[in-house]
C-alpha cells in the first residue's frame, strides 16, 4: 500500500462530509433542473445506444460518487419522463452529500432513486450489477488508484452498456497543482475552517503573474464559496489528465473511448487555419487528433466523455442516417437558424474563452427543418433532393452542431 494512503482516503471522505460539494440548496429544485455533460438522457442515448434505445423498457442507470445528487436527480428526472422502467442508483462515501441528494429527489417527488453509501470499490462485490449506464464524474481523479476505481466500475457494467466520465484536465489547470503543493508545505491544519482562512490569505498574497491568477478558466477560488476553493486548492487528492494519459487509463480497463464532449473542442482542425497543417492533423490517428487539440486550445480544464467496453455490444454513437430524427438539445429552431443565417461564424464560449466556429453552408436551411419529430429521409423528399445530395449538403452543418453539442439524432 502506497505510504500514507489510509490517511488520504481519510481525509477525502472528511472532506466530503464537512464540504459536501457541489454545494446545493435543495429547494432550488422548485425553480430548475440542473442538466449538464455526461449523462444527459438524450445525450447519452445519442452518443452510447446509437440514438436507439427504447427507454420504457428496463434500464438501470449507477451515479458512483453521486456527490450532492446532479447527475442522479437529471437522470432519475429524465426517465421518469419517459415512464417508470428507469431505475438510478446513488453511490457515494459521503452521508452528508446524501443527505442532500436525498432532500433533492424528495423536493422533485422522486420515486426511482436508490441511495447507498460506500466507496465504488466494493462495487463488484455489492451484488447490485449489471448497469446499463455508469456516471462517474470528478471522483476517479480523487482515488489512490484511479485504475482500480474504473476497473471495479467495468466489472458492474453490462456488456452493452457504457459511460459517461469527467476527469480533470492537465492544461487547464495550470497554475493548480502549485498552490496546492505550496499550501500542504505550509503544512495545513486539522481544523477545515482554519485551512480555509490560510488558504484565503496566501491568494490575497499571491503574485498577480502566477499561473494560477493568469489562468481565466479557473475561478472555483473566486466564487466566495468555501466548499469550492477546497476542492480546488486543498484537496488531499487529486490529479489529472492529458488526452493520452486519459486513454492508457481506458486502455487499461479494457474500455474504449466513444466521444468527448464538445466533440469540436478535441477536433484540431478547429484551432487550425493554414490548409496544410489541416491536412496533417486530419491524417492522424483518432487519439493523437484528439491530443493535438488539446495541446492546441491549452485551456481544456475537464475531460467530459463517454466510453464503452472493448469488444462489447454497445452501439456507439448515431449516425446521420435517413431513418434517424435530428432534435436540438434546448431548442429553438427559429432563434439558431436566424442566428446560423445571419453571420459567417459564430462566437461560442467553452470555459469562458470564447472560440470561432465557421458556419457551414445549408445550416441555417437544415436547422429550420428541425422540429424533433422528422426524419432526415422526410427532411429529404420535401426538399426533394438525392439521398446522397442531401447528405452532401447538410452532413457539413450536422457535424457542427452536434460538435457544439447542440444537436443530437434519435430514432422514431
Ligand atoms: C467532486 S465530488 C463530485 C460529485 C458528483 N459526481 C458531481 O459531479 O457533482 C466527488 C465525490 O466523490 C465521492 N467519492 C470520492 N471517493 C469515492 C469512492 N471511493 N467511492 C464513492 N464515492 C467517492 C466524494 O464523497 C464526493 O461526493
Amino acid at each position: 500500500m502506497a505510504k500514507g494512503r489510509g490517511k488520504r482516503d481519510r481525509a477525502v471522505k472528511r472532506q466530503y462530509e464537512m464540504l459536501p460539494y457541489p454545494p446545493r440548496d435543495p429547494k432550488d429544485e422548485a425553480k430548475r433542473l440542473i442538466e449538464g455533460s455526461p449523462s444527459h438522457l438524450d445525450e447519452l442515448n445519442h452518443y452510447l445506444f446509437a440514438g436507439r434505445r427504447d427507454f420504457s423498457r428496463p434500464f438501470r442507470a449507477l451515479v458512483a460518487g453521486g456527490g450532492t445528487g446532479d447527475a442522479a436527480i437529471m437522470l432519475a428526472q429524465h426517465l421518469a419522463n419517459r415512464g417508470d422502467a428507469g431505475q438510478v442508483v446513488y453511490l457515494d462515501l459521503s452521508t452528508a452529500s446524501r443527505k442532500i441528494a436525498e432532500a433533492r429527489a424528495r423536493a422533485r417527488g422522486l420515486t426511482n432513486i436508490e441511495f447507498l453509501t460506500g466507496s465504488l470499490l466494493d462495487l463488484p462485490k455489492m451484488d447490485i450489477a449489471p448497469f446499463d449506464y455508469i456516471d462517474c464524474c470528478g471522483v476517479l481523479h480523487h482515488l489512490e488508484e484511479p485504475e482500480a476505481g474504473l476497473g471495479a466500475l467495468v466489472a458492474v457494467l453490462d456488456d452493452g452498456g457504457g459511460m459517461g466520465l469527467m476527469l480533470y484536465a492537465t492544461l487547464g489547470r495550470t497554475g493548480v497543482y502549485p498552490v496546492q503543493n505550496a499550501l500542504k508545505a505550509l503544512g495545513g491544519s486539522a481544523d477545515t475552517a482554519e485551512q480555509v482562512r490560510l488558504a484565503k490569505s496566501l491568494l490575497k498574497d499571491l503574485s498577480p503573474n502566477h499561473w494560477l491568477n493568469r489562468n481565466r478558466v479557473i475561478g472555483d477560488h473566486k466564487l466566495g464559496d468555501d466548499a469550492a476553493l477546497y476542492d480546488l486548492l486543498l484537496h488531499p487528492r487529486d490529479r489529472s489528465y492529458l488526452v493520452p494519459e486519459l486513454l492508457l487509463l481506458l486502455e487499461g480497463a479494457a474500455m474504449e473511448l466513444v466521444s468527448f464532449i464538445e466533440p469540436v473542442r478535441y477536433d484540431p482542425e478547429h484551432y487550425l487555419k493554414d490548409k496544410e497543417l489541416r491536412k496533417r492533423a486530419r491524417e492522424l490517428p483518432d487519439g493523437e487528433r484528439a491530443a493535438l487539440a488539446e495541446n492546441l486550445s491549452g485551456t481544456i480544464k475537464t475531460h467530459s466523455f463517454y466510453a464503452r467496453k472493448v469488444g462489447g455490444v454497445a452501439p456507439g454513437p448515431a449516425k446521420f442516417d435517413p431513418e434517424m430524427i435530428p432534435f436540438l438539445k434546448d431548442g429553438n429552431a427559429d432563434v439558431l437558424a436566424r442566428a446560423l443565417a445571419a453571420r459567417p461564424a459564430l462566437t461560442v464560449h467553452f470555459d469562458t474563452e470564447p472560440a470561432q466556429i465557421d458556419i457551414p453552408t445549408g445550416a441555417a436551411e437544415f436547422v429550420k427543418r428541425i422540429d424533433g419529430r422528422t426524419s432526415l429521409r422526410d427532411m429529404q423528399a420535401a426538399m426533394p433532393l438525392s439521398w446522397p445530395d442531401f447528405r452532401a449538403r447538410f452532413a457539413p452543418a450536422y457535424k457542427m452542431l452536434n460538435g457544439l453539442n447542440l444537436l443530437w439524432l434519435k430514432s422514431g
